[in-house]
């Protein structure tokens, strides 16, 4: 067995405990027993390598090198990844390398880049998302990294969030089994996990001032239990969140960062800031923050001075340094020879990327079996959209990834077709806009290729004229300096507020060359306009382009689909949402002129699919025009093969909603309720308390368009045969499932369990208690049994501070969705002793 054999599987075993070391030097594996004795050891601070070692050094290392240990700097490697963190070459601690991201490595260098964690959770499948955190923590180490700063487990609580595609869904338990097996899958391959945002950091908008008002109860039975499981899981660090949670910033909150995940929950590894999320020096630190990032603006010369001038103890600093020696000590980083960085494997990437895709697509509409595809259907299409031709492969802001290879869904769809198939193409909404013809500018130019040579200027001032009043999008690319482009003397493209400047990469952001894209849309008179360009080379030269898209154009770009849709049999019609950090949605509806485009083509052919790359929840005023609507998130390189395998039947749509879709942007949580989201005055409360996602629709009685739980599969089942056992420590429900279609599928059973009667307590009127995912052939049966366990069963006591078990007869219910239980029976939770 190999070195690197043997660390996985050990550190598989204790969920990333110590043993590197043993299982390095002696090079077998060691057994279990021995492998948690010492993690048990080291634990209690009495272990013969561990504690020793890192005591040792922080006896020798200098206040200079230890502040150096506490922040960011700058790599002189460049590897393109976000943070690094120099090490003590005199003492033989090397340097950490932190990389993004959720849904594969960001680096410089190509990577796999795997589909979108929501789309992961939607496989409701513990052991694939251990699958999934193997494939980035063998990159990861492969690319030069030691630290992954994923996963985000972060709640989707309002369906406007730019960052739900980053993270699981609505409901706790899901997203704590999804986060314990990913970090477990990362350490695994020797990768140190971060989980983020710590905690609350459930929006874009605001987020580096918003400050969050939750009461203790609704934060630890929703949004820290993911976090709870991460530290049981073992995960090597935290990041902490760039909001404030009641009325102190989430970095230097003691509440959370010593009392929560400290003293309740025994964390022992080191805990960062987001990138610039600190806000003090003495507070951070005391608190329980270890490491400041990207930078030192607090905890490099301010704390060494803080130490000199005696207003911060030097223990504190030990205790810091400690707990990120702990951790590296833990990996191996710290021994003599420190584990060989193993070869990148795309092949298993890219195994693994087509897995999720297929596992988390969720056909969520399909009308008499207009999916899959078949016969005529599946001979003559149409494929229309933007993103049916230029995949949509990672959503944007620090979970982007340079994938290794992403093909067309177009090409996908050609060849699984097959020869003598007619498929046609049209785009239907213009992305990246059209070429401004010469006679509308005066001076004529061509606005298509211009080139700046380095450490040149290039400026345009001439006339933009128009024969007749228009809507105009006039669409910029460019690959250096953003040009300045000033129409009537008005800067058609500022600066975005916030990061959402420094990102690019997500679809809309960038044109399939790899230029950057921004856009202005206005409404211009007839006659002529002031239009000046100026452009810099920079060091390397620039290329630019200046395009449009006008109502003509964009109406051609309609009729053109229609037509196309016309001429087909069936139509596949690829419509997207470009979600990313740094932003929120200001709509559930589809961006620019999708509606109507699915209208004009809907109206010329009903036999069309939606397929939808889009980030979480979308409005679909147009659902019951369609034949089918399938959601593929971002699906990651491979999902053009995942999409066409799922429309073509070769499998089943494995994905259910990890939530709630709600009908329009009146009918959420949040409607109408901005102290609720996106807050007021700088302040938000999370006045639902602890009815998150379906929660919420149960209890207020809305119907959602898509419940959570939802996903249609290509046959039918049946559920049979309820039994409840157990009462106390937890429940066991069995039931039989039945696959009585067809063909072979995949249904994901749900257990929900109801509020307890002896609980003075506002409770849900059901909450997810356990899921199983299950594939059977045609006429194929399975007995499932799914484990509720007594956390789920329990409530948070704001007395006692501590979990109290609800006990009494509580209803326990079987189905597919949080809306489809066909099982339903009653149990009697009986508390301890009685
Ligand atoms: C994000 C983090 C990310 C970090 C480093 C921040 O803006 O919020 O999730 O890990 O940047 O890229």
């Amino acid at each position: 067995m190999s070195d690197s054999v043997s660390r996985r599987s050990v550190l598989g075993l204790v969920g990333g405990a110590i043993t590197v070391a043993a299982a390095a030097t002696t090079g077998a594996a060691a057994p279990a027993h021995a492998a948690r004795a010492a993690h048990a050891a080291a634990r209690a601070g009495q272990g013969p390598g561990a504690g020793h070692r890192v005591e040792s050094l922080v006896r020798r290392l200098t206040l200079d090198e230890k502040t150096s240990l506490l922040h960011g700097a700058t790599d002189p490697k460049g590897l393109g990844q976000a943070g690094y963190v120099p090490g003590v070459p005199r003492l033989g601690i090397p340097p950490l390398r932190l990389a993004d991201g959720p849904a594969g490595v960001r680096v410089a260098a190509r990577a796999t880049a795997l589909p979108a964690p929501v789309m992961l959770a939607a496989a409701f499948d513990p052991a694939l998302a251990r699958r999934y955190g193997r494939v980035i923590g063998r990159e990861g180490r492969a690319l030069g990294q030691d630290v992954l700063l994923s996963p985000m487990v972060n709640l989707i609580r309002t369906p406007y969030a730019g960052r739900n595609f980053e993270t699981f869904g609505e409901d706790p338990l899901l997203a704590a089994d999804m986060v314990s097996e990913e970090i477990r899958g990362i350490q695994g391959e020797g990768l140190i996990a971060t989980v983020k945002h710590f905690a609350l950091n459930n929006q874009e908008k605001d987020r580096e001032s918003v400050d969050v008002r939750a009461d203790e109860r609704t934060m630890h039975e929703t949004e820290l239990r993911g976090f709870e499981a991460a530290v049981a899981a073992g995960t090597g660090a935290f990041m902490g969140a760039y909001n404030k949670v009641n009325g102190v910033f989430a970095c230097e909150s003691k509440a959370l960062l010593s009392d929560i995940l400290r003293e309740r929950w025994g964390f022992e590894g080191w805990v960062m800031t987001d990138w610039f999320a600190q806000h003090s020096t003495v507070a951070a630190l005391a608190a329980g923050l270890d490491m400041e990032m990207p930078d030192g603006s607090y905890f490099g010369s301010a704390l060494k001075k803080a130490v000199r001038n005696g207003s911060v103890p030097e223990w504190q600093i030990d205790r810091s340094v400690r707990r990120i020696l702990g951790v590296m000590e833990r990996f191996g980083l710290l021994d003599a020879h420190v584990p060989a960085r193993p070869r990148r494997d795309p092949e298993a990437g890219r195994a693994v990327a087509l897995d999720v895709a297929k596992a988390g697509a969720t056909l969520l509409w399909n009308v008499r079996g207009a999916l899959p595809l078949e016969g005529r259907a599946a001979r003559d299409i149409a494929v229309v959209g933007p993103t049916g031709r230029h995949p949509f492969v990672s959503g944007g802001g620090s979970a982007h990834v340079i994938p290794d290879r992403a093909a067309s869904p177009l090409d996908a769809i050609t060849a699984r077709a097959g020869r003598g198939a007619d498929v046609t193409y049209a785009l239907g909404e213009d992305l990246y806009g059209k070429a401004i013809p010469r006679r509308a500018l005066s001076p004529g130019i061509d606005a298509e290729g211009q080139r700046v040579a380095a450490g040149k200027k290039w400026t345009y001032e001439g006339k933009l004229t128009l024969d007749e009043p228009d809507e105009w999008t006039l669409v910029i690319h460019y690959s250096g300096e953003r040009p300045t482009v000033e129409l009537d003397g008005k800067e058609l493209y500022p600066k975005l507020p916030g990061v959402a400047e420094y990102f690019s990469g997500g679809l809309v952001s960038t044109a399939p060359d790899g230029l950057n894209v921004r856009r202005a849309t206005l409404k211009l008179t007839r006659g002529g306009h002031r239009l000046r360009i100026s452009a810099k080379g920079g060091d390397q030269g620039q290329t630019f382009r200046l395009r449009r898209v006008t109502r003509a154009t964009r109406a051609a770009d309609v009729a053109e689909a229609a037509r196309a849709a016309r001429g087909a049999h069936s139509v596949v019609l690829f419509a997207y949402e470009d979600a990313t950090e740094g932003q929120d949605r200001t709509t559930i509806a589809l961006p620019g002129h999708q509606e109507a485009l699915i209208r004009a083509v809907t109206a010329a052919n009903p036999r069309t699919t939606v397929i939808l790359n889009t980030s979480s929840a979308t409005s679909m005023p147009w659902l019951r025009r369609t034949a089918a609507v399938l959601q593929m998130y971002y699906p990651g390189q491979e999902g053009a093969a995942a999409t066409a395998a799922v429309l073509f039947g070769d499998c089943d749509p494995g994905g259910r909603l990890t939530q709630s879709f709600p009908v329009d942007d009146d009918h959420h949580p949040m409607a109408g309720n901005p102290r609720r989201y996106p807050g007021t005055g700088g302040v938000e409360e999370y006045s639902e308390g602890v009815h998150v996602g379906y929660r919420w629709y149960d209890a207020e009685g809305v119907r959602p368009l898509f419940p959570f739980g939802h996903g249609l599969s290509y046959t039918t089942f049946a559920y049979e045969g309820l039994a409840v056992r157990g009462a106390g420590r937890h429940v066991d429900v069995s039931f039989t499932v039945r696959n009585t279609g067809r063909r072979a599928g995949i249904t994901v059973a749900q257990v929900y369990v109801g509020p307890s009667p002896d609980l003075d307590l506002s409770q849900a009127e059901r909450v997810l208690g356990g899921y199983r995912r299950v594939e059977l052939r045609a006429g194929a049966w399975r007995r499932v049994t799914v484990r509720v366990d007594r956390r789920t069963l329990s409530a948070w006591d704001v007395k006692r501070h501590d979990w109290v078990l609800g006990t009494g007869r509580r209803t326990v219910q079987v189905g597919t969705s949080a809306r489809d239980l066909t099982l339903s029976t009653t149990t009697v939770i009986k508390g301890a002793g009685s």
